[in-house]
């Protein structure tokens, strides 16, 4: 099944066949994340420059040369993808940093990067016949794959930590999905979610597991290619949590590099809450492997103190001569307002910590003024208003009359 021709372990090089069922690598357990790999002569035939502009498909399947999945049959119908490339000449002034692109990929249908790995892993599942999708989350996986689940007419069992926002539970049960909270962390649900999808048999939607779901999260680099007429960004920066999302980044660059659709690989930049930074941790001290810590952080997506995928994760960084930096909850917070009445694009705290990352890097001096930025929005805002209220004030009430409103005016000094 499939277009995959190899699954090859990211941490020890043993290549799989896809046929092999194997999710991660026999010898090295789940720290080895598969990396999946295609024929790329036969995707330089069928993926062009020239082909794609003539591709009225607005969604990610107009990469599918590039995706697992065999053709169109089970992809559910949900528009994902191709979300807008915003470039704002207002951030750029205001840092002194060449081109500043924001690609907001809370537009997605369930508002969130999540549903580019959701819509791959509905249309696998079916592929295979299976009827049952599961996954643990921090949230929005979660809730990216009940909608598609729904509309792909599957059922899923989903595994949240209790502290995941309302929104996103409540997206949850508005899906149809099974929902089970669980009374601990995110380390602690990942591990109960594994267990019971392997005595259950389920089709595991977990993205540091799975090696397929990267492989839709990479279409949001791929877009960002096309977005720019094939001139990859300088530098993009993302948010980091598991580690999925910027693997997939460097994956999606590292497939055009194959077909040569691109020429050279952009500085994948990774930015993490101060407390929640394993990642950025291994980075600084040069460690081969991330050692797991608490997490805390307002960024509830990205509170993650045991990355799944570390090991894609480091060498997304390290291979694209890329770095990561940390922020704080406060600067996060800042972020948000900021985007949101600089560009419009309302983010929630793990979206618009990529934002935070940039704002830190530019007045730190780390961004160059001939430098193009591009910076993933990995979620919107509308995700978790209890954390949005904490960066904003209350508004005024007024009684319906004119009166009650002049009186409240004065005071505002408008
Ligand atoms: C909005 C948002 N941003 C960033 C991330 C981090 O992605 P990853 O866990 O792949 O690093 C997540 C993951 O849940 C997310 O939901
Ligand atoms: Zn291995």
């Amino acid at each position: 099944m499939g277009k995959a021709i190899e699954l090859k372990c990211s941490l020890c090089g043993r290549s799989y066949s896809p046929d092999s069922n194997v999710m991660t690598c026999q010898d090295c357990g789940i720290d080895g994340t598969m990396h999946v790999l295609y024929d790329y002569d036969e995707v330089r035939k069928s993926l062009s420059m020239e082909g794609l502009a003539a591709d009225p498909e607005r969604s990610l399947w107009r990469y599918l040369p590039l995706l697992p999945v065999s053709d169109m049959t089970y992809v559910p119908e949900l528009q994902v993808g191709w979300t807008p490339l915003y470039d704002s000449q207002v951030l750029a002034s205001r840092y002194g940093v060449g081109r500043v692109m924001i690609k907001d990929d809370g537009r997605n249908p369930t508002a969130s990067y999540k549903d580019r790995a959701s819509a791959v892993a509905v249309a696998m599942a079916k592929e295979l016949g299976r009827d049952v999708v599961a996954c643990a989350s921090t949230g929005n996986a979660a809730s990216s794959l009940a909608g598609f689940a729904a509309v792909g007419g599957l059922r899923s069992v989903i595994f949240v930590p209790e502290s995941a926002p309302e929104a996103k539970v409540t997206q949850l049960l508005v899906y149809g999905a099974q929902v089970y909270l669980v009374k601990g962390d995110y380390e602690q649900t990942v591990n109960l979610a594994i267990e019971a999808i392997d005595a259950n048999g389920w089709y595991n939607r977990n993205c540091a597991i799975n090696p397929y779901l990267v492989e839709g999260k990479k279409t949001c680099a791929i877009e960002i290619a096309e977005q720019l007429g094939w001139q990859v960004p300088d530098r993009i920066i993302t948010s980091v949590g598991d580690g999925c999302i910027i693997s997939s980044l460097y994956k999606g660059f590292w497939d055009l590099l194959q077909i040569g659709l691109i020429d050279h690989m952009p500085k994948i930049t990774g930015v993490q809450a101060e407390g929640a930074c394993p990642i950025h941790r291994a980075i600084e001290s040069g460690a081969d492997r991330v050692t797991f810590q608490p997490a805390e952080t307002v960024a509830d997506s990205i509170s993650v103190g045991a990355p799944r995928n570390w090991v894609k994760a480091l060498n997304a960084v390290r291979s694209s001569e890329g770095t990561t930096v940390t922020v704080s909850d406060k600067e996060i917070l800042e972020a948000m307002t900021e985007l949101a009445r600089a560009t419009g694009v309302f983010g929630e705290p793990a979206g618009v910590t990529a934002f935070a990352g940039f704002k830190r890097m530019a007045q730190d001096g780390l961004l160059g003024s001939c430098e193009t930025v591009a910076i993933v929005v990995t979620g919107n805002g509308l995700k978790d208003i209890v954390s949005a209220k904490k960066s904003v004030g209350v508004p005024t009430v007024v009684e319906p009359s004119m009166e009650s409103f002049s009186a409240a005016m004065a005071l505002k000094n408008i």
